[in-house]
Parts: structure tokens; C-alpha cells; sequence
């Protein structure tokens, strides 16, 4: 953790929930307490169809929420996409854009995922931009290499902590139930920081929000959280279960 940060634990429910699962983010809200309230932010984003029944139901909890993707484009003849404007408009407060399953699945490059995080910010959602390297990266000893090639090539410029918000997520650690060492994560999230300081000036990356994600659950939330420069966590699968995702929150609340 970075005891300046107010930490984040964004919970990602990927293309999972129909309408009735709106109750596991009513039961999030539920279990926001004052204490957790105190030291810790949440964030749900849930598909796309769900976003403006979520939102109407966390927004008393204070609990924010957001978009799984967006197009690069404002409005106009592009079938099938949603901007992050129509997000805004919907509750949303975030964007996770380049996530690796976008980058894998939909071929989005450095460039489309710069694209879509400035989209986000210009409709004044804050993009959670996601890096992380494959498992034959890290394996050849390019982890650190690949991660800031990302960032170079995604983030926006003039970005802020009020702006951005960064996913450090290990691609074979996604959905696997293996994570990487916590001196790995520690390494991944020091470079991180210090790319940014260039990309962006050291005292606006000082106080971006570097989340980890890949794998994260109750059972090793406080290993994972306790790291430098880990800032709170991008939640998938756990993310689906409310009293999983709050012990995360807890564990992230020190
Ligand atoms: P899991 O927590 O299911 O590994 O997913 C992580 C993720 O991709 C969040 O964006």
C-alpha cells in the first residue's frame, strides 16, 4: 500500500449477471460499513446492460461503478458499440479499458487502448488502464519490458491521480488461481511507478492508483495488498461472490 492512497478495489464481473444479480451488489452495499467506508473505495463494473440499475442501487452506499470496455468514438454509425459517454449517462464513474481479454480476444492494440482511455477521461470517466505480460513473457525475463512498453503506449498524456487509474494484471495469473511471488508484484509495481513518473511527472504518478489483479481472493488479499505500491485490487471471479469481495475490501483496508 501507499499510505498517501486512498485504495480502490474495483470488482471486473466480465460478461457474468443478468438482472437478479444486481442482489450480490445490494449485498456489497450491505457490507460497506463505516469502517470500511473509513479506508477503502469500491467499485462494481458489471455488463454493460446492467449499469444503470447498479449504479441507481450503490449510489447511496457511495460504492461507484463502471464500464468493462468503450469505444474510441463519442456517438455515430458504429453497430454494437457503447461509448463512454452513454456509460457516464448510465452511472458509471470508471472504464477498465485494455483489459487483456480486450487485447487477446479483440486484437485492441497500445494505440486503441490510449484511444479508448482518452475517450473515458474526455466523458469524465476515470479508464483503469490494465497491463500485465503472458506467461512466455515472464518466463523469457520481459515482464518489466513489456509492462512499460504498455504504459508508453497507453496512457494518456497529462494524465493525473484524478485521472488514472492503473491494473497491473499478469495474464496467465487471470482466472487461474495462481499469482505471481509478492517480491514479483512488489518489482512490477515499483517499475510501474517510476514509468509513470516519467510518462507523467513524478508527483502526478506518485499518486495514481496501481491496482493488482489475476487471482485475487480472500485467502491471499493481505499478502497481495501489503505489497509497495499495490493500491487495492481489480477483482474478477470473487468479485461475483459479495462476502469474498468485501473480506478483499477489508483486507485492503489494512
Ligand atoms: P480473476 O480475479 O478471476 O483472476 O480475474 C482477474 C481479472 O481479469 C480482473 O479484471
Amino acid at each position: 500500500m501507499t499510505r498517501s492512497i486512498r485504495p480502490l478495489v474495483a470488482g471486473n464481473w466480465k460478461m457474468n449477471g443478468l438482472k437478479a444479480d444486481i442482489a450480490i451488489a445490494a449485498e456489497v452495499a450491505k457490507g460497506y460499513d463505516t469502517v470500511l467506508k473509513q479506508g477503502v473505495d469500491l467499485a462494481i463494473c458489471p455488463p454493460a446492460t446492467l449499469l444503470f440499475t447498479t449504479s441507481a442501487a450503490l449510489i447511496g452506499a457511495r460504492i461507484a461503478t463502471g464500464g468493462q470496455d468503450c469505444s474510441t468514438q463519442n456517438s455515430g454509425a458504429f453497430t454494437g458499440e457503447v461509448s463512454a459517454a452513454m456509460l457516464a449517462d448510465a452511472g458509471a464513474n470508471f472504464c477498465i479499458v485494455g483489459h487483456s481479454e480486450r487485447r487477446t480476444l479483440h486484437g485492441e492494440t497500445n494505440a486503441t487502448v490510449m484511444a479508448k482511455a482518452e475517450a473515458a477521461q474526455k466523458a469524465l470517466l476515470v479508464p483503469i488502464v490494465c497491463v500485465g505480460e503472458t506467461r512466455e513473457e515472464r518466463e523469457a525475463g520481459k515482464a518489466l519490458a513489456v509492462v512499460k512498453k504498455q504504459l508508453r503506449g497507453s496512457i494518456p498524456d497529462g494524465a493525473t491521480a484524478a485521472t488514472l487509474v492503473v491494473a497491473y494484471e499478469p495474464v496467465w495469473a487471470i482466472g487461474t488461481g495462481l499469482t505471481p511471488t509478492a517480491a514479483d508484484v512488489a518489482e512490477v509495481h515499483e517499475a510501474i511507478r517510476a514509468e509513470l513518473g516519467r510518462l507523467l511527472g513524478k508527483a502526478a504518478a506518485a499518486g495514481v492508483r496501481l491496482l493488482y489483479g489475476g487471482s485475487v481472493k480472500p485467502s491471499n488479499a493481505s499478502e497481495l495488498m501489503n505489497v509497495a505500491n499495490v493500491d487495492g485490487a481489480l477483482v474478477g471471479g470473487a468479485s461475483l461472490k459479495a462476502d469474498e469481495f468485501l473480506a478483499i475490501a477489508r483486507a485492503c483496508n489494512g
